[in-house]
């Protein structure tokens, strides 16, 4: 079952911004993309570097270790399969942005697995 853990107020995350939010411990990293709230785990699943500082590119983020991509929609890497970053649900009630853990929306162990590109 989900625990819903609000992270902030909205207007704090204006479009093109982003944030940090720990809870439990669990550091997550809230995008702003065009009105768009994305949250995600702030754990690289390729070797565990924090994303947070990395390059946006639309809903494209680069990891700033080694460079690999990830789409925050899906957390699947575009045009390869394999490794996927943790995403989060992620809603705005009564002003507030709430996040939706222990039921991520793309963990490896309950997300369809990424597809490659045909
Ligand atoms: S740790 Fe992110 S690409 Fe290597």
């Amino acid at each position: 079952m989900s625990r819903q853990i609000p992270v902030g107020a909205v207007d704090e995350l204006a479009p093109g911004q982003r944030k940090l939010a720990f809870v439990d411990g669990r550091s997550i990293v809230l995008f702003n993309i065009d009105g768009t709230i994305h949250a995600i785990d702030n754990a690289c699943p390729h070797n565990g570097a924090s994303v947070a500082s990395g390059q946006l590119e639309g809903c494209v983020l680069r990891c700033p270790a080694h460079g690999l991509r990830f789409d925050l929609r899906t957390g699947c890497m575009p045009g390869v399969g394999g490794l996927s970053l943790t995403t989060f649900p992620v809603r705005v009630v009564g002003g507030k942005l709430v996040v939706s853990l222990g039921d991520p929306a793309a963990s490896p162990a309950q997300a369809p697995a990424c597809k490659s590109a045909p």
